[in-house]
């Protein structure tokens, strides 16, 4: 399958569904302690401490009152998370509403359409209200996704903040995998951005939440003998007699919880579309499936890691970037600046950053040079600078 046909077959629409979110009680565990690279440096946790004290307060009381009357805004804020890190990084570039002059990654022509923007808008507000131009839209987005996660029962994970917003916002920017792609193919989208195979597995377990068109599994309901018989009719059902495009969810057992449930149901044969049942059958990941259809706080535990990992892909710090006024568009240019026709130069998709993070400016050279000849402790000030020590409570 060519990567074209693969963005063809990568078309999104819009959805919506019911999920209710699971708040039993709540035991949490202390899961453990780990390490993550040097791609979350720059991140840290409580980075609005000093400027916007109340900024993660703010975020969870409006992803809080929105679940309250839509339990699909955890799908809707997961998809939304993906879509935006998987292209370009995740700097909020997918929130740039399209212009006369630029048609926008939410454009795209593979119908890619994330819902809840206005719940973004919302949250933005009230925080440029509280703390004007301090709070990123790609730190809400970050923010709001692990918040809706824990309201469906997932794992409580650690958000570092201080992304910055892109300047860039491009329709063929987007390239996205389709539900249709094999396992190996899918996997090179991820690989491409840091991911491991064990990750993609995991993230995919989001699709734990949420639904998807018929038009996107109709093909498998005909005699794709890797779907139980019982659940193709019962779509088929679903499918057949309409001509609007229905919706299922995409974990048929629990389709409102951030749980392993999803892993259970692919042991079934109850996946949905045709890349989340492979993960199943297949010989390379098959494994992680059963593992996580086993072991629930294992699962919640991975996931919280991975959607961490998955925050970080090609974020933008510092200097670089900015922090909108209004999420849908760039805030107004200092200078009046002509854009360059460069701006037709091709992007190559996975490695972002093309145009506005070229100065990653060498930090800590001050504190090297001053450390020079000294022996640096362990561990050195540069590895402890890259290191971030994170907890995941599993409710
Ligand atoms: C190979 C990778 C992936 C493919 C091919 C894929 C494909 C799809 C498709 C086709 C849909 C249905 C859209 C619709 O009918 O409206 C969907 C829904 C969804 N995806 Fe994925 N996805 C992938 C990875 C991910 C990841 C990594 C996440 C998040 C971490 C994610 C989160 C979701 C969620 C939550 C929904 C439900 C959305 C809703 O209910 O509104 N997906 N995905
Ligand atoms: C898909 O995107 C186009 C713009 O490129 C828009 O006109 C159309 O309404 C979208 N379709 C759906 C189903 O969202
Ligand atoms: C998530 O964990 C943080 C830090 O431990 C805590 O402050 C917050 O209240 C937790 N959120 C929920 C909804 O349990």
């Amino acid at each position: 399958m060519s990567v074209s046909s693969i963005a063809k077959t990568g078309k999104f629409k819009n959805s919506s569904c019911i999920l209710y979110a699971k708040m039993g009680t709540k035991i949490s565990f202390l899961l453990f302690l780990f390490v993550l690279p040097a791609v979350l440096a720059d991140l840290r946790v409580g980075f609005y401490k000093p400027t916007c004290p109340e900024a993660e307060s703010i975020i969870f009381q409006a992803v809080q009152k929105r679940l309250n009357t839509d339990k699909s805004v955890t799908a809707a804020l997961l998809r939304m998370q993906f879509h935006d890190c998987f292209v370009r990084g995740c700097d909020a570039s997918i929130l740039i509403d399209s212009t006369s002059q630029n048609q926008a990654e939410k454009d795209a022509g593979p119908n890619q359409t994330v819902r809840e923007y206005k719940l973004i808008d919302e949250i933005k507000k009230a925080l440029e209200a509280k703390c004007p131009s301090k709070v990123s839209c790609a730190d809400i987005i970050t923010v709001a996704t692990r918040d809706a996660v824990v309201l469906a029962g997932g794992p409580n994970y650690t958000v570092p903040t201080g992304r910055r917003d892109g300047l860039v916002s491009k329709a063929g920017d987007v390239n996205l995998p389709g539900p249709q792609v094999t396992v190996s193919q899918a996997f090179q989208f991820f690989k491409a951005r840091g991911l491991t195979l064990d990750e993609m597995v995991t993230l995919l377990g989001a699709h734990t939440v949420g639904v998807a068109h018929c038009s996107f599994f109709s093909e498998r309901l005909q005699n794709d003998p890797s779907m139980d018989a019982q659940l193709a009719a019962k779509l088929s059902s679903i499918c057949a007699h309409s001509n609007t495009d229905p919706t299922v969810f995409l974990d048929q057992g629990t389709g409102f919880a951030v749980d392993n449930e999803f892993y259970k149901q692919l042991l079934l044969k109850r996946g949905i579309m045709q890349i989340d049942q492979e993960l199943a059958q297949h010989a390379s990941t098959s494994g992680f499936v059963s593992r996580f259809a086993r072991d629930g706080n294992g699962f919640k535990q991975s996931f919280g890691n991975a959607m961490m990992k998955m925050g970080s892909i090609g974020v933008l710090v510092g200097n670089e970037g900015e922090v909108r006024k209004n999420c849908r568009v760039f805030n107004p240019k200092k200078k009046p600046t002509v854009p360059s026709p460069s701006t037709k130069a091709k992007v190559s998709p996975p490695s972002k950053k093309a145009d506005n993070t070229k100065q990653k400016k060498p930090k800590g050279k001050e504190q090297k040079k001053k450390n020079k000849g000294k022996k640096p402790k362990v561990p050195s000030k540069k590895n402890k600078k890259n290191i971030i020590k994170s907890t995941v409570i599993i409710n």
